[in-house]
């Protein structure tokens, strides 16, 4: 089977796939994008999160057919997804190419937001959950910009962590929230007063248990 698939807005093509293949085996052994994870391929941990046309799914749980003609972004695409997400212009419009992403470094490529608070919040041990918890977190920030607690909770619940205890990864979900820069909004009317002073909010100091309690990895064909 032949598939097509966009992948951090790049195109490619892949043959020979074999029906039982997995999405996750396309991104890494095909494709040269090892960033997410092969832990588990029981849609259990969600170190294989990626997005799929935008949805967050456990790469593990979809067959790469599914995959035909739709887009995913990997955590190898999150710096650029970002970038094209807050207006500006990606390193390269078409994505990364092959040979680049094998080449790539940090230094290089740039980090996301997402990626820079892991960093600055000691969110990351060994690494192997954080592609995941870096891919989850970018989406739950993409669709709620200030997120409770709860809700950080809820969206991280399908990735497990067995290094950080969780507290300094909440920590840094917190934190990329409150860097967001404010949404650009029309002029308030000038009524004599001063300029508004609206904060940004601070780092979110407070401690908190685990991700526990919201739900799982989902099963309906890797949709977590
Ligand atoms: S490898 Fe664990 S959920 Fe996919
Ligand atoms: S940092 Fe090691 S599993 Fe999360």
């Amino acid at each position: 089977m032949r598939v097509k698939v966009t992948v951090n807005g790049r195109r490619h093509q892949a043959d020979d796939v074999w029906e039982g293949e997995s999405l996750l085996y396309l991104l890494r052994e095909r494709l040269g994008l090892p960033g997410s994870k092969n832990a588990c391929e029981q849609g259990e941990c969600g170190s294989c999160t990626v997005r799929l046309d935008g949805v967050p799914v456990c790469a593990c749980l979809v067959a790469a057919g599914q995959a035909e003609g739709r887009d995913v972004v990997t955590v190898e695409g999150l710096a650029d997804h970002a970038r094209r997400r807050d207006g500006a212009t990606p390193s390269d419009p078409g994505g990364t190419p092959l040979a680049q992403a094998r080449r790539w470094t940090p230094r290089e490529a740039g980090l996301s937001p997402v990626q820079q608070a892991f960093i600055d919040a000691g969110a990351v041990q060994c690494g192997f959950c954080t592609p995941g918890l870096l891919v989850a977190a970018d989406e739950l920030l993409e669709r709620l910009p200030e997120p409770s607690d709860a809700d950080i909770r809820e969206a991280l619940a399908g990735n497990l962590c067995r290094c950080t205890g969780y507290e300094k990864i909440l920590d840094a979900v917190r934190l990329a929230a409150a860097r967001r820069p404010a949404p650009a909004s029309a002029p308030a009317p000038i009524r004599g007063g001063g300029p508004g002073g609206g904060t940004t909010g601070g780092t979110g100091g407070g401690t908190t248990g685990g991700t526990g309690g919201g739900t799982g990895p989902r099963g309906d064909g890797g949709a977590r």
